[in-house]
């Protein structure tokens, strides 16, 4: 049977603990939150044809053309290509992430893409497949991405998440607490970040050696506290993790303004999640306490929202014949 259509989605994700020492191999924690990017797949005429809201106008994929966002579903494709000879395609894209906000835009869309080709072609992919397909586009935005985006993208969940090790799924009641995300005003660019951050590492790497340590054990304890409950403790945890963040520079006034006025209006932790230097800044607040902040941070922040963990990562939304 041959199909019309399909869609598929995945989620975004916020970092709880460990962004940019994640890079070294340090374990952090991220989650899957209920904002998802949708990829529906139709038979093309010619090429690869993809729309986006994110993208300006359409993309028209150049097999020889390996830079920026065509190198990004290009990267795509030629892994797919190895299971199977691609066909015309027309392909949309929706997404309920910003791009450049920190919160997984890009992971969630190959995830998303990568899962809804191969269903629509009839490959049979597994997670781990489909993860590492992804992986390979985030490298052609990003240079050396951790995994860790794609990773939760894919699985779903509160994951901790080890470079090169992989990951545990972390079993958390977040019934208590809320999650909001509010954003700085500032696109970020994770590559730029990234190798800012890896410079001054490598100019000072005995002041920074303890504090990928220290950033590594703030993850594990994080991921017990919240296992056990005690959103007092990750809250300030994610406190000390900011102390942290800042001192790799990749903490901005905007960022560290909307990190104090989240604490004050009553969030039991708050810090940048994502690359940092524009983004968004994550808080932790007790669900009774929501309303409140919300109505302190507002004057800050053009883009606030609340969101919930999702434990359910790609999927197929619906298939056509
Ligand atoms: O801002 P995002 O969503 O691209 O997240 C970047 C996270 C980093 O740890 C800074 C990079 C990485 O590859 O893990």
């Amino acid at each position: 049977m041959k199909l019309r259509q399909v869609t598929s989605s995945a989620p975004g994700k916020v970092i709880l603990i460990g962004e940019h020492f994640v890079v070294e191999r340090e374990p952090a924690i991220a989650l899957a939150i209920d904002k998802r990017v949708y990829v529906t797949v139709r038979k093309g005429v010619k090429g690869v044809r993809i729309h986006s809201s994110c993208y300006e106008g359409e993309v028209d994929l150049d097999l020889n053309e390996v830079e920026g966002v065509k190198g990004y579903f290009r990267a795509i494709f030629n892994s797919l290509a190895e299971y199977r000879e691609i066909p015309p395609l027309e392909i949309t894209i929706r997404s309920e992430i910003p791009p450049r906000y920190g919160m997984g835009s890009s992971a969630a869309t190959a995830v998303a893409l990568t899962r809804a080709v191969a269903a629509f072609l009839g490959m049979e992919l597994d997670k781990e497949e489909i993860a590492k397909i992804a992986y390979e586009a985030e490298r052609m935005v990003h240079g050396s991405p951790s995994g860790i985006d794609n990773t939760v993208s894919t699985y779903g969940g509160a994951i901790i998440f080890r470079r090169g090790e992989g990951f545990l799924r972390l079993n958390v009641d977040f019934s208590p607490v809320a999650l909001l995300v509010a954003y700085s005003g500032v696109p970020k660019c994770t590559k730029d970040l990234v190798s800012k951050v890896k410079e001054l590492k490598g100019r000072y790497p005995t002041i920074f050696e303890p504090l990928y340590h220290t950033a590594g054990r703030l993850a594990i304890e994080a991921a017990r506290a919240l296992e056990e409950g005690d959103f007092t403790a990750v809250g300030e945890l994610m406190n000390i993790n900011q102390g942290l963040l800042s001192a790799l520079g990749v903490s901005t006034l905007r960022l560290e303004t909307l990190v104090h006025k989240f604490r004050e209006a009553g969030a039991l932790g708050a810090k940048l999640t994502g690359a940092g230097g524009g983004g968004c800044v994550l808080a932790l607040v007790p669900r009774e306490r929501v309303e409140k902040v919300l109505m302190a941070i507002k004057p800050y922040s053009e883009w606030i929202a609340q969101v919930e963990v999702c434990e359910t990562g790609v999927k197929v939304e619906g298939e056509g014949v």
